[in-house]
Parts: C-alpha cells; structure tokens; sequence
C-alpha cells in the first residue's frame, strides 16, 4: 500500500475536488484550486493518482507572541480507506515539517459531530482550547 506523502499538484486538482465533495460535500471551485496549491502546503496521498487522504497546512504567524504556526484545515480520508492508518501517516509528515520549520503548535477547529477525527486529535496530544467560534455571515 502506497503511503506516500506528497504536495497537491495542479495535475491532481480534478481529483482532489472529487476527493472534497466526498468527504466534505461541497465543491470547490478550480480556480481557486489552483490559487491554494501556490499558497498553502495541501498534503496528500494518493492511490494511482486518485487523492485518498489530504490536508491542508496554512503557515500563521502570531505577531504578538511572535511565534509561527500551522493551522489545518479540511484533514479527512476517502470512506473506503478508513481505519487504515493514512491519518496517521500524514500527520507524521506535519510533525517532520513542524521541526523543520520552527512551528510552534498546531491549531484546527471542528465540528462537534466528527467524533472519528475528535478521537485522533486525543490520541495525537491535541487538547481542547475552551472556546467559542462566533461567525458573522454576509
Ligand atoms: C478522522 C479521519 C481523518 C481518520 O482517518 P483514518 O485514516 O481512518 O485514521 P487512521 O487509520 O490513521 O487512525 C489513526 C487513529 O485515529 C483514531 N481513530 C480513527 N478513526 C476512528 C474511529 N472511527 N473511532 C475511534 N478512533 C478512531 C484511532 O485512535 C486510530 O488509531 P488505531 O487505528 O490504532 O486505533 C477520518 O475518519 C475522516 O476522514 N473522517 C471524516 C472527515 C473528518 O471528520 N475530518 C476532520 C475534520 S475536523
């Protein structure tokens, strides 16, 4: 099984917007893609080019407390490959990047159902920050 750890290329971005429809059922738009492939570090696993397994690394700097870090977001893994370790293989390759970076701490937010994901965030030493997200829509 191929658990390679790899940077989103442009060639991929097809696959990666099936792979976000499906385990977060909105689409993107491609464009925007492609901006985010040039921005951030989207990780991901593939399975003979098809995206099983991703997350996206946005590096942040906090200028008050003068100290770098990533925040994650859309961290997920195609239903079918599940329960087989690709989670954790990619959150080993963050861990390396953190060290080379001189990331302080990682930061994510998620929702309340995602209780496979809440259990990861447990096991890999993420504590829950006691807070409330507020969101202003226009
Ligand atoms: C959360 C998610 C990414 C885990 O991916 P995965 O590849 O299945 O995880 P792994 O196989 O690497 O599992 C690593 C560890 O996570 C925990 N874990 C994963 N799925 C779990 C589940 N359903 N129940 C309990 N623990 C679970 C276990 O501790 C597991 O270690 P173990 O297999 O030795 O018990 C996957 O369930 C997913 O994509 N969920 C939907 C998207 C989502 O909720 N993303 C989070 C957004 S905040």
């Amino acid at each position: 099984m191929n658990k390679d750890v790899v940077l989103l290329k442009e060639e991929n971005t097809d696959s990666y917007i099936d792979f976000i429809v499906n385990v977060f059922d909105y689409e993107p738009n491609d464009q925007d893609i492609k901006k985010l492939i040039v921005k951030d570090k989207v990780l991901v696993i593939l399975n003979q080019n098809k995206v099983i397994a991703s997350l996206i690394l946005e590096e942040c700097f906090d200028a008050i407390k003068s100290k770098k870090y990533y925040r994650i977001g859309y961290f997920g893994v195609l239903k079918e490959y599940r329960r087989m370790g690709y989670a954790n293989r990619l959150f080993e390759e963050v861990e390396e990047m953190v060290k080379e970076n001189d990331i302080k701490y990682l930061e994510l937010t998620s929702g309340n159902h995602r209780k496979a994901a809440h259990f990861f965030y447990q096991k890999n030493g993420f504590k829950v920050k006691d807070t409330t997200v507020f969101v202003k829509l226009y």
